[in-house]
Parts: structure tokens; C-alpha cells; sequence
């Protein structure tokens, strides 16, 4: 058996397991994770083969136009993971829990993961901070469900943060951070997403910790990376954070499309005969007739 052969199989056909994402840890094979929020995104992402999907709060942004991921709600986040498991087969679907749908209570964190998994379809769920969240997280995940932490820039605490800005950046802050992905471990995090981070905490984390680290803004230490995926392929309106690399300009693609379209509309050369629907010739005579 090759070293990179999958160790684990999953029940679910298909589907990449769990485990996994610790042995690609093992074996330095880095983790693609990319956001997604419909079925046809979560088809194309599973078809450039990456082995996570965020259905990411984020969307309150990208998708609907907000200033903050504050006011994403648990339904958003529900039927946007049925839409992405209806097109993802083999990547692992992680349904971010959004601000106020984990904070309360233990009993509300894994209610509201219970319908995020049972009713959206997702294979985990994500929340943000530590401190209270680390009993929310080991709550949900003593459920049966697993969990991904996220330190560092959590946006949905910003306002506490001191807005969208990179985190960890004195000594005593970054000792902070590391201690948060240890406690995190400890509750049963099967993977640690940091945000906006010097690369040497990223790497001290990475190396400290035995699940995996995806970094957004981490630098390159990290076992993986993840992106935006409106920020990534160019589909954003506003600037997107220092730390994206636009993979393509979809955006400017679908302008230049629209702008083809409308020309042809105004000038009668769309639709065609071939874009056209016939009748029977003597269905037509009849018609006509009439
Ligand atoms: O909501 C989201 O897309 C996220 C990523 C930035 C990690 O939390």
C-alpha cells in the first residue's frame, strides 16, 4: 500500500473520512478547504477534488451583501448546507454555526448542531472563539457530532477584537492562541482553523497540536489552507483581505457575458432558430388557419 493511500474507509460511499484529514497531517499532505454556499458550488469544488467544504457564515457577507457575519442565521446556514451536500459527494461539508446559535447554553450548541447535521446534511460543524466555546464544543462533540475550532480573527466577535485585523501579534497574545488550540484539542476539535495570525504562531500551533491547522491569513506552515470562495475567484464586490490570492475574475466574466447578452437582445440576434421550439407543419396550418 502506498504511504498516501487513504488509511481509512468511510461508510459513506464516497466520502473522504475523518481520520484522514490527521493522516494527511502525518504524512505533510497539505488539506484544500474551500467555502461554498449552493449545490453547483459544492459539485464544482468536490470536482477540483478538495477535501473540505465551509458552508461558511461568511455568506452573510459574499452572498447577501451584509457588513458582518453578525446577523446570519441558523436557517441560512441550514438550507444553504442541504443545497451544498445536494452537490458535494466526496468532500467533508462543515457547517459553520453562526453568532447566537452556540452561546447560550451547551443544550442550545448541540441542539442547533443536531439540526445543522440531521436536517442540512453537514459531516461537522465549525465555531468561533474559545473560552466559553471550548464546553460548547466538547458538548456537541461528546454528542456524536464533529467539531472544527476557529481561533484568531473570529469575525463574528470583531466588534471585541477591534475589527477585522490580524491577531496574536504580542508575545503574551500569541501564547494566548496556542493555549486556546490546546484546549480546543483537549475538547475533541478534529481540525483548528486560524485566522489572520503571524505565520510563526500558525507554525508553533501546527507543530504543537496533533489535529490538523487550516490557516486563512496564516501563512504557509499550516496543515492546510482555506479561502473565500467569492474572494478567490474574483466574485466579490469591495476589496478582499490582503490575504487572497484571486484565482480567477469571475465577476468581470459574468459582466462581459451579461453585457454579450443584452447587446444581442437589443440588436434581435439572440434567440435564433436553433434557441427555438417548432410545431408539426400541420399543427401549424391548423393554427394559422384559426
Ligand atoms: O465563514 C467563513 O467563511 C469562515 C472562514 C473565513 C474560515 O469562517
Amino acid at each position: 500500500m502506498s504511504d498516501k493511500a487513504p488509511r481509512y474507509a468511510s461508510w459513506t460511499t464516497g466520502k473522504l473520512p475523518l481520520p484522514e484529514l490527521q493522516e494527511m497531517k502525518r504524512r505533510g499532505e497539505k488539506i484544500v478547504m474551500v467555502t461554498a454556499y449552493d449545490a453547483p458550488s459544492g459539485r464544482l469544488a468536490d470536482a477540483a477534488s478538495v477535501d473540505l467544504i465551509l458552508v461558511g457564515d461568511s455568506s452573510g457577507m459574499v452572498m447577501h451583501g451584509r457588513e458582518s457575519t453578525v446577523p446570519v442565521t441558523l436557517d441560512e446556514i441550514l438550507f444553504m448546507t442541504q443545497w451544498v451536500t445536494r452537490g458535494a459527494k466526496r468532500p467533508i461539508v462543515v457547517a459553520d454555526m453562526p453568532f447566537g446559535s452556540y452561546e447560550t447554553s451547551n443544550e442550545q450548541a448541540i441542539g442547533n448542531a443536531v439540526r445543522l447535521v440531521k436536517e442540512g446534511g453537514a459531516d461537522a460543524v465549525k465555531l468561533e472563539r474559545s473560552g466559553t466555546s471550548v464546553a460548547r464544543a466538547k458538548a456537541i462533540v461528546d454528542a456524536g457530532i464533529p467539531v472544527m475550532g476557529h481561533i484568531g480573527l473570529t469575525p463574528q466577535t470583531a466588534t471585541v477584537l477591534g475589527g477585522f485585523k490580524a491577531q496574536g501579534r504580542t508575545a503574551d497574545r500569541a501564547k494566548e492562541l496556542i493555549r486556546d488550540a490546546l484546549e480546543l484539542q483537549a475538547a475533541g476539535c478534529f481540525a483548528i482553523v486560524l485566522e489572520a495570525v503571524p505565520e510563526a504562531v500558525a507554525r508553533a500551533a501546527t507543530n504543537a497540536l496533533a489535529v490538523p491547522t487550516i490557516g486563512i491569513g496564516a501563512g504557509a506552515a499550516t496543515d492546510g489552507q482555506v479561502l473565500v470562495w467569492h474572494d478567490m475567484l474574483g466574485y466579490s464586490d469591495g476589496h478582499a483581505p490582503r490575504f487572497v490570492k484571486r484565482y480567477a475574475e469571475i465577476g468581470d466574466a459574468i459582466v462581459d457575458a451579461l453585457g454579450r447578452y443584452a447587446e444581442d437582445v437589443r440588436s434581435g440576434t439572440f434567440p435564433e432558430a436553433q434557441h427555438t421550439y417548432a410545431m408539426p407543419a400541420e399543427e401549424l396550418e391548423t393554427f394559422e388557419r384559426a
